[in-house]
């Protein structure tokens, strides 16, 4: 199938949420546990193509036991969000998620699909579930679209056969209680990626292999694990779904560079754009984590903040390891440069500010 001849048969769900259980469950739905009617799915043959592309009711998918992916892990997975604009609905910087999942879907040896297809897909989805949209402030329908081999085969080889598929999910915060900053604890002996390795394609064995961590952060205390790289174990990289910047006393800001082990978040090259725009000085330079508690503790780091589409752009107040912990600015408050980036973003796609770089696409 090409993308000039993208045919969605269209199979609207029988027996859908009844509106009274539907506005219930939007109230508060939390992160990524309210789940819509429909999902899109295509199909991949090799040989054939992207073929069978549909619209149908959400439901279980059936997997034989030996498809590839249960066993070698061929999945990728992208994380966008529609929010609600007036009687409409907009996507942020889609183009860019798609473009995202195809150079995951290269480092995975897995087909690249159309980015027509993929933006297709993902706006026939949004459409026909547009009731699920919640409409309170910091609400959005999370959208996942994922990729998964399921050829029948144990041979270790890339699949022949996937299914690429999109789900979407009612949200509110990422974080429970919807805080104010968060605090991250430094992963002590599990680091995320190596040059070479994964880090920067969205694929799920990155996040199996962070869940150890994440476990420790939350037994210490803490929201999120932070990494450091995986050679010195001294510069930051990100956190298990975040990105991470900083920002100083002379009003400039710097963040990891993407050198192949970290996301190239959508959030955080919009930041770099934003800022820049702003006159601010933005920096894509390694920052070691001993200097990041000598500069907070001298003041010359003023604030720290996590951004991604899950958690939108979130202070880090306190940083915490077995060696002990320090706190960025106030701990318990996000700094000013942090609170007018995210205003700044959140304008945007809200469409409620100017949208000078076209991020913003409208899905009806
Ligand atoms: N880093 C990791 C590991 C992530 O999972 C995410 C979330 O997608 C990000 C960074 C931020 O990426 P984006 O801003 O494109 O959502
Ligand atoms: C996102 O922000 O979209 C993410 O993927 C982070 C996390 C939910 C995995």
């Amino acid at each position: 199938m090409s993308s000039e001849s993208v045919h969605f048969d269209l199979r609207p769900n029988p027996a859908p949420v009844a509106a009274a259980e539907r506005e219930a469950l939007l109230v508060n739905p939390g992160f990524g546990r309210v789940f819509t009617d429909h999902m899109a799915v295509i199909q991949y043959t090799e040989g054939r193509g992207w073929h069978d592309a549909r619209i149908e009711a959400r439901t279980p998918l059936q997997l034989d036991p030996a498809s590839a992916v249960l066993h070698y892990a061929q999945e990728i997975f992208e994380g966008m969000k529609a929010y609600r604009v007036g009687d409409g609905a907009v996507l942020f910087r889609p183009d860019a998620n798609a473009r995202r999942f195809n150079s995951s879907a290269n480092r995975m040896s897995m087909p690249e699909l159309p980015e027509a297809l993929f933006l297709e897909s993902v706006k026939r989805l949004v459409e026909v579930d547009r009731a699920w949209i919640p409409t309170q402030a910091g609400g959005s329908l999370y959208i996942r679209p994922f990729m998964i081999g399921t050829e029948v085969f144990l041979g270790v080889k890339p699949s022949a056969q996937y299914l690429f598929m999109v789900i979407a999910s009612s949200v509110g915060s990422y974080f429970k209680g919807g805080k104010e900053t968060v605090s991250v604890w430094i992963s002590q002996n599990d680091t995320r990626a190596a040059k070479g390795g994964t880090g920067a394609a969205k694929c799920g064995g990155n996040y199996a292999a962070s869940l150890r961590a994440q476990a420790e952060a939350i037994r210490n205390g803490c929201d999120q694990t932070l990494f450091l790289d995986a050679v010195e174990r001294r510069w930051v990289e990100e956190l298990g779904g975040m990105n991470i910047f900083f920002v100083f006393d002379d009003g400039s800001l710097a963040t990891p560079p993407l050198e192949g082990t970290i996301l190239p978040g959508i959030t955080r090259d919009s930041l770099i754009t934003l800022a820049r725009a702003q006159g601010l000085t933005v920096r894509e330079a390694p920052y070691a984590i001993d200097q990041w508690k000598t500069d907070a503790a001298s003041g010359r780091l003023k604030e720290a903040f996590a951004c991604g589409t899950a958690a939108v752009i979130t202070p880090i107040g306190k940083v915490a390891s077995p060696e002990g912990s320090f706190t960025i600015g106030n701990p318990d408050l996000g700094g000013p440069v942090t609170k007018r980036l995210r205003a700044t973003l959140v304008d945007i796609q809200l469409g409620q500010a100017a949208d000078p770089h076209g991020w913003v696409q409208r899905v009806f």
